[in-house]
């Protein structure tokens, strides 16, 4: 919930003092209904704000998923590269979304994007530790010694000292590996310190959101159910 004249201001309506004659004056309704009171909350996600009878668009919170691709880098502009912004539509893209942690270029998988700056502002504070499962295909078969030193915390060659993670083999050549973190290249650091090199890497899932059947991609945003989630998650790690 968010109050009516910061919701209008950072729409880019009129500043918040312009507001106040703009509300007195009868041009902005919720839900139909005039509304004078630039303190009143609403909730952007549920109400309808219009401003002489045009809704309001921009300042609505989006969350978007995207199946990202390989051959993309997670960034908002590159010299070099196609950026995964190229595959978010114009009229996201208007909405000032940006994406939310990284993906390395040739990583395919679960990408997050958001306008709302304090939940991007949660999702990529460390302490926001949740668990982030992969799919991956590499040289060699994983066994238990590698399920084991997984499990016990890995050091990478560099010294880097990783968080207890799960490495599940699921044939040769193939592994799901679930992370809390969210370091560098972790994975494929990871599973190279085992001898385990890396071809194909995908993100399943990140915290309580999912690909499922989502095509490579394509994008769609989060459901209630899936924003009432993170929401919620998000602040317990504060
Ligand atoms: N770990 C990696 O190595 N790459 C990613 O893109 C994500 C996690």
């Amino acid at each position: 919930m968010i109050r009516l004249d910061k919701y209008l201001a950072d729409a880019g309506i009129a500043s918040r003092r312009e507001l106040k004659a703009i509300l007195k004056s009868g041009a902005v309704t919720v839900n139909g209904v005039p509304a004078a009171d630039g303190a009143a909350k609403i909730d952007p996600a549920k109400d309808r704000v219009s401003f002489r009878g045009r809704p309001v668009e921009g300042a609505r919170r989006v969350t978007l998923m995207l199946h990202k691709p390989a051959g993309y880098v997670t960034s908002t502009e590159d010299p070099r590269d196609r950026t995964v912004m190229e595959l978010i539509p114009e009229p996201c893209r208007r909405q000032g979304v940006v994406p939310v942690g990284r993906l390395d270029k040739e990583t395919e998988g679960l990408l997050l994007f958001t306008n709302d700056g304090e939940l991007a502002h949660r999702l990529i504070s460390p302490r926001w530790e949740v668990e982030k499962r992969y799919y991956a295909r590499h040289e060699g078969t994983a066994g238990e010694a590698d399920a084991a030193a997984f499990a016990a915390g890995l050091t990478l060659r560099d010294g880097t000292v990783c968080k207890p993670a799960v490495l599940r083999p699921l044939g040769p050549g193939e592994s799901e590996i679930t992370v809390t973190e969210g370091k560098y290249h972790q994975v494929r650091r990871m599973m190279a310190s085992r001898g385990l090199t890396v071809s194909y890497l995908r993100r399943e899932s990140e915290g309580p959101l999912s690909l499922g059947g989502l095509p490579l991609g394509e994008l769609r945003e989060l459901t209630e159910e899936e924003l009432e989630l993170l929401y919620n998650i998000t602040k317990s790690n504060l």
